[in-house]
């Protein structure tokens, strides 16, 4: 038994049978809106040599998408099971209240969703850190989600040890037999032993659940093995136009404003992606490489490639915005305009929903890949 487990993290199970076997690909705090503004327009000017064309669309044609759209062990505690419920929503049970989005089947289906976004956008690729082809290490993957992407790099590397975790356990019942979940907070101290360091760390998407972006970086180079690589993925969540399409006061603008804001009040920043390079090197990593990919959201994009990137987007963020808001908006202090009813979420995600959908607007995320070895000695 590892450490880990003695010291209460926990194996995973499926919540009530509902997760199903994954399609798989083998199988600063405190940024003020003001600081936000500056930076998208910031981002509007420079972008890297990097746009996405929009394709042209007659005035009179419809704006809206349409129809483009169209475990393992018995000895689970029951509490971490007795998931909290709110607006409709379930949330996680372990360390309640740790993380704000919910662990239902509709979050479930957009992370799925968004993992193959980001294949889309990483040309199928997992990772981008120069593991060996037959790479049979320990890897790690922190907050994990569905358990996707260990999943998918389980079956890349049948010879390699894979371990998830995540606050929630919401991962599925059958997986390869070289993959393993923990329930466990990666925010505490790691419970790893000295003959339990990993090959490989690799966390993606948390934006908005790290209270402390340095520690999680120290912690993964402390249990790294010599030389062992680390990659962290992740989203500046703030929309921009490269065309000045996206108007301020839209209703697309104001929910990032609000909720990127509101977030980083509570102390969880929003927009790790750029940070994430200097956090590396902070640890003591080296050889880290950085690349930045452009996330269309919608359908306009005139390449093939990013239309269907931009599609899938959509699909995320069209099931996202409604967990985004109540993370938020009913939270918000008077001072920020809050707290929000139910109702006014619910026209306001109905204008937010109308801006996402509307080819006019060319709306962008950027979203950032950083990898980085830990030296020797
Ligand atoms: C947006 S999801 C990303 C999931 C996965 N990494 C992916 O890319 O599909 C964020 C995940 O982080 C988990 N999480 C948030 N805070 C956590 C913490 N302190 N410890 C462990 N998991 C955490 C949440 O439960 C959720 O599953």
């Amino acid at each position: 038994m590892s450490s880990n487990q003695e010291q209460g993290s926990l194996h995973s199970q499926a919540s009530e049978g509902k997760r199903r076997q994954h399609g798989s690909q083998t199988a600063q705090r405190g940024v003020d809106q003001a600081d936000d503004a500056k930076q998208q327009q910031h981002q509007e000017l420079e972008h890297d040599g990097q746009v996405v064309q929009p394709e042209p669309i007659a005035d009179d044609a419809d704006s809206a998408l349409g129809d483009e759209i169209s475990v393992y062990t018995a000895s689970v505690r029951e509490s971490i099971y007795d998931f909290p419920e709110r607006y409709g929503r379930t949330y996680h049970a372990y360390k309640e209240g740790r993380y704000s989005l919910p662990n239902d089947e509709v979050e479930m289906d957009r992370l799925d969703v968004h993992h193959h976004v980001i294949l889309l956008a990483m040309q199928k690729q997992l990772f981008f850190a120069p593991l060996p082809a037959d790479f049979s290490g320990r890897a790690l993957d922190l907050a994990t989600g569905t358990g996707i992407w260990p999943i998918d790099f389980a079956c890349q590397f049948p010879n390699a040890t894979v371990i998830g975790n995540d606050l929630s356990p919401t991962m599925p019942l059958i997986v390869p037999p070289n993959c393993h979940f923990y329930v466990d907070d990666i925010e505490a101290d790691w419970t790893y032993s000295e003959n339990e360091k990993f090959d490989f760390i690799h966390a993606r998407f948390l934006a908005g659940a790290i209270a402390d972006w340095p520690k999680l970086m120290a912690q993964s180079f402390e249990h790294l093995k010599p030389g062992g690589w680390v990659e962290f993925q992740d989203w500046n969540t703030w929309i921009y136009s490269q065309d000045g399409s996206l108007p301020p006061e839209s209703a697309l603008n104001r929910f990032h404003a609000l909720t990127c804001g509101g977030r980083h009040a509570q102390g969880f920043n929003m927009r790790p992606g750029p940070h994430l390079e200097k956090w590396i090197q902070d640890a003591g990593f080296v050889d880290v490489e950085v690349t930045k990919v452009l996330l269309p959201l919608g359908s306009w994009p005139k390449a093939q490639q990013q239309k269907e990137l931009g599609v899938f987007n959509l699909v995320q963020m069209m099931k996202g915005a409604e967990a985004v808001c109540l993370a938020v908006l009913p939270m918000l202090p008077p001072e920020a305009g809050g707290p929000w009813e139910l109702e006014e979420i619910q026209v306001f995600l109905a204008d937010i929903r109308k801006d996402m959908s509307n080819r006019k607007i060319h709306g962008v995320y950027d979203f950032w890949i950083v990898w980085a070895r830990k030296p020797e000695a």
